[in-house]
């Protein structure tokens, strides 16, 4: 796991940092809520993993190859990519659904704010409707959000929470398109990298698709 990647934030997200890239550290986190106050999600999935060395090889510039075959459904990975975690997640039916019917809720439902390329620039926010790529670094201070399935209840998140992404530092909320919540700190969606598919299970972040 990377141990430097860039991140930035207050004092009382120091511990996040510290914990954010040590997978069990991060659980222990989550459960107890120790960062900025934020309440328990114990179902949160964390979406940070071990970087391969080949990945890491490449993450100073060049484009990133992602084998997408053992993604399964509501699954993801995370990759480096230029320093930064990049979250792959193979969304579900379900999933797709839920990123309907909640635009007034949210600060930029049509992704008008340049955070992802032309390509991306749709409800899912992507090439392929269930392969949804982001980088994980929350748009306020740049905490690692986490990934919290539909119907988790918890005080921190809307009592109808459709699924999606959390952010403990200072309680940002992301749908499943990283689209943010209004009135929440982070300012703007979730980063969606440039990418293009290789194949049906190759995917290249780094470079754009046509
Ligand atoms: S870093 Fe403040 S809400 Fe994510």
């Amino acid at each position: 796991m990377n141990s430097s990647l860039p991140l930035s934030c207050p004092a009382d997200c120091a511990s996040v940092h510290a914990t954010a890239n040590d997978p069990d550290k991060r659980r222990w986190l989550i459960a107890t809520g120790a960062a900025g106050g934020a309440a328990v999600l114990a179902t949160a999935v964390p979406l940070v993993s071990t970087f391969a060395p080949s990945e890491r090889a490449r993450a100073a510039g060049g484009p990133v190859e992602v084998d997408l075959s053992d993604i399964p459904p509501g699954g993801a990975k995370t990759v480096e990519w230029r320093g930064k975690p990049v979250w792959v997640m193979r969304r579900t039916p379900e999933m797709l659904a839920a990123l309907q019917g909640h635009d007034a809720e949210l600060a930029d439902p049509q992704s008008l704010k340049d955070q992802q390329p032309a390509y991306a620039r749709n409800v899912a926010r992507s090439i392929k409707p269930e392969l949804f790529v982001a980088v994980g670094i929350c748009t306020h201070l740049g905490c690692s959000p986490s990934s919290v399935p539909q119907g988790t209840a918890n005080p921190s998140l809307p009592a109808d929470w459709a699924g999606g992404f959390f952010c403990p530092c200072h309680g940002s909320t992301f749908d499943g398109a990283g689209r943010v919540f209004k009135n929440k700190p982070a300012p703007t969606n979730l980063e969606v990298p440039p990418h293009r598919y290789a194949g049906e299970t190759r995917l290249l972040i780094g470079e754009d698709a046509a």
